[in-house]
């Protein structure tokens, strides 16, 4: 796996700044299956589509814009990605994270990651939002393979909490104070496109895993290498697989995340006025 050399993240972020006219955001939010909508919402937006991007890879997945919004969202300079990278269109976990890094040339210091995901935990239901508070990513890639970029953090980055605690407990301040049902725990990732098996499931929950999902992780480990605080959010579009005798279906999954857009919409938002 060769990866990127660092020139290439600054080459990235030097085009960026190039159409951004001196913005510089603080924050990198990522909006996962259905959930780009509140892209919608950011302030005086200037849009970049990843193709425009030097070395960036292009996001294939349905419901995946593909192109980056710089703006205000809810009082904080943003970096919104309207669509991500997985490693199911063949992209590499670098790639996946190549945003992430280039985010941080850019003067973010905080990574906002939303997705769509199975709910694993018998007790949540679909259209439930858990707060990511660890993951569970057992033997594929890492986004850290290949020649460690100094500039970035160290070989072997601790883990503990990539998920930043204090920002979760703002989160679920936040939840509490709009009403909303937020639950709390542990994401596993598996890489897809096929969703999982009945067994993988039982598997995931025996581990300790409380919702499966095919994206986040490369993400969240490249901001955590490179120092930044990580706030993450599931939304639970359907049971995972074998939980309900009912196969799963991609589209119902789009359709959940449109469905739960508004209520997710609301609590991103006030997270990110909190961080301000
Ligand atoms: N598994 C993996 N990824 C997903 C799922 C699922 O059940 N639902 C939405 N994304």
């Amino acid at each position: 796996m060769e990866g990127y050399a660092y020139r290439q993240y600054e080459e990235a972020a030097e085009a960026l700044r190039a159409r951004l006219g001196g913005f510089a955001p603080r924050v990198l939010l990522i909006l996962g299956s259905g959930l780009g909508e509140l892209g919608g919402q950011v302030e005086n937006p200037i849009a970049v589509p990843y193709g425009d991007v030097p070395h960036m890879k292009q996001s294939t997945a349905p419901g995946h814009e593909g192109r980056f919004l710089f703006g205000t969202l809810a009082g904080r300079k943003a970096a919104v990605m309207q669509g991500r990278l997985h490693a199911y269109e063949g992209w590499s976990f670098g790639d996946a994270a190549f945003p992430v890094r280039v985010a941080r040339l850019l003067g973010a210091d905080t990574l906002v990651v939303t997705n769509a995901a199975g709910a694993v935990n018998k007790g949540y239901s679909v259209g439930d939002i858990m707060l990511i508070s660890d993951h569970i990513k057992l033997f594929a890639d890492s986004p850290l393979q290949g020649p460690n970029a100094e500039e970035f953090g160290p070989r072997f980055p601790d883990m503990s909490h990539i998920y930043t605690p204090a920002l979760r407990d703002s989160a679920r301040e936040i939840a509490k104070e709009q009403g909303i049902t937020l639950r709390e725990g542990v994401y596993m990732y598996f890489p897809g496109p096929q969703y999982e098996t009945p067994a993988e499931v039982r598997a995931a929950r025996l581990l300790g895993a409380d919702a499966v999902g095919m994206s986040t992780v490369p993400e969240a480990i490249a901001a955590a290498h490179c120092g930044m605080s990580v706030l993450g959010f599931t939304l639970c579009t359907n049971m995972a697989a074998g939980v309900l005798d009912q196969p799963l279906d991609g589209e119902e999954v789009i359709a959940a995340g449109q469905a739960a857009g508004p209520r997710f919409a609301a609590l991103v938002k006030a997270c990110l006025a909190c961080m301000a």
